[in-house]
């Protein structure tokens, strides 16, 4: 303290302080410092006698810490120097030693990149899981026709299987998108010092074959500066984030009276303090309404990381709070996402009936006119016209009489026996046979590549 003659004002601590939110990197902090102190004395940079009192230090501080009797000390700027003080108190003067060949720098990316590893991972556990349950519940849907929607109106029918199939590649994506981020964070800082390196000759190899990293970071600037790992597990978190929040928005609809389409689990719904029949579905509307927060915390992150000059800067210890948040909500969400889907019964009744409604089945009529040559565009205007007959006479397309027909398409008219077959209900979704489309045949090919595609993802 000799270099300042003046006392740190409180108010700068508070803002300067850390502690706060990052001493849920002690176990990572530990770890590496265990590993930081082997390795110093493999060198022969410390004795062996001083690194056993380090790592006896270590071993009773981690005790303190899980049991929460880890006692804080006012000056504890942060965790790492939470950790060092009290390395010092019990194991005396060598705790001073821990510190050797490390700066707060290379150190806190460490423990960083160690909990994004992690909890990359941890998100791919949570989808996994989710992917199952949707595979699940599409498998036992397999045939339940509803209508598929744009512009939130009636547009299609299809099958649930394949509606509950869309979010199964979604997820399959995201998780992609966090081994990408796991991937990003197996790159070890340590050993980068300050930003220059370090007056020793260190070995990191070491200390990364110990802490589970792949490799050693190459260029000691980056290693203190960079945070794209960082930014890669919020933008895998970013994207599973807003597909939860469709889900979510879907399940908000479905589940009202006015849809009907489906029941949530009463325990992931809550009961209104004034409306007694009313089960709100908060946990779904909660999907929707975490996601902005995530993405929030992206654009945040970029904000900090923008233009900043090499190496470190305290703006960097404003990573942690934005990173945290997105991955307690993220956890949390797929959570809830998996309990909801698991839980939910969809009423087969109300589906089919809104599926039946044979206006949806407007394409395949046009359809069924380019097969008997018209293009398609006219077929387009074709069928707009019976539509328009159809909805004036307050009647479905089958009831059309033939003189309505013939006034609209007399070429139409000679196929009466066709026209009737397509708008049979079934017809409409076992039309759909292109690759990738509703009918059974095709969904019963994708419940096969998902079921692949599942045991495929790394467990664990
Ligand atoms: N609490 C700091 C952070 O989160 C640790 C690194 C501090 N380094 C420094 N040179 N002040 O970034």
């Amino acid at each position: 303290m000799a270099r300042f003659h003046e006392p740190q004002h409180p108010d700068f601590q508070r803002l300067n302080a850390s502690i706060g939110f990052d001493r849920r990197l002690w176990p990572q902090d530990i770890a590496q410092s265990r590993a930081h102190a082997a390795m110093l004395a493999a060198r022969g940079i410390i004795a062996t006698e001083e690194r056993d009192g380090l790592l006896d230090a270590l071993t009773a501080i981690e005790e303190e810490l899980r049991e929460e009797r880890f006692v804080f000390a006012a000056g504890d700027e942060d965790i790492h120097m939470a950790i060092e003080r009290r390395v010092t108190e019990i194991a005396g003067a060598v705790g001073g030693k821990l510190h050797t060949a490390r700066s707060r720098n290379d150190q806190v990316v460490t423990d960083l990149a160690m909990y994004v590893s992690e909890r990359a991972r941890g998100a791919q556990r949570g989808i996994v899981e989710l992917m199952e349950v949707l595979l699940r519940r599409a498998e036992e849907h397999l045939e339940w026709p509803l209508p598929g929607y744009t512009h939130l109106q009636r547009a299609q029918p299809v099958y649930l299987s394949h509606h509950l199939l869309a979010y199964f590649w979604m997820l399959a994506r995201d998780r992609s998108r966090f081994a990408f981020a796991e991937h990003e964070s197996g790159r070890l800082p340590l050993g980068a010092g300050a930003l220059a390196g370090v007056n020793f000759d260190t070995d990191r190899r070491m200390v990364a074959r110990e802490l589970g990293f792949r490799e050693v970071a190459v260029n000691s600037i980056d290693a203190v500066s960079g945070r794209d790992f960082v930014l890669d597990y919020l933008g895998a978190a970013a994207t599973c984030s807003t597909h939860l929040s469709r889900l979510g928005a879907e399940l908000v609809l479905w589940s009202s009276s006015e849809f009907g389409f489906c029941e949530l689990p009463d325990a992931w719904t809550s009961g209104s303090s004034i409306m007694p029949q009313k089960k709100n579905p908060d946990a779904a509307e909660l999907l929707r309404a975490k996601a902005p927060r995530v993405v929030g915390h992206l654009a945040a992150l970029h904000g900090v990381m923008h233009a900043l000059p090499l190496t470190y800067n305290k703006d960097l210890q404003e990573d942690k709070e934005h990173l945290f948040d997105a991955v307690d909500t993220v956890e949390l969400t797929l959570a809830a996402a998996k309990g909801m889907i698991d839980g939910v019964r969809f009423e087969r009744e109300r589906m089919s009936e809104a599926a039946a409604d044979e206006l949806i089945a407007a394409t395949d009529v046009a359809d069924l006119l380019v097969r008997l040559g018209m293009p398609f565009r006219e077929a387009h205007g074709v069928v707009a016209g019976l539509v328009r007959t159809a909805v004036d006479g307050g009647k479905g397309l089958l009831a059309l009489t033939d003189d309505e027909i013939i006034a609209v398409c007399p070429l139409l008219a000679t196929q009466r026996a066709q026209f009737d077959a397509v708008l049979a209900q079934s017809s409409w979704l076992e039309s759909k046979v292109s690759e990738g489309g509703t009918s059974l045949e095709r969904v019963r090919e994708q419940l096969m590549l998902a079921r692949a595609t599942l045991d495929e993802c790394p467990r664990g």
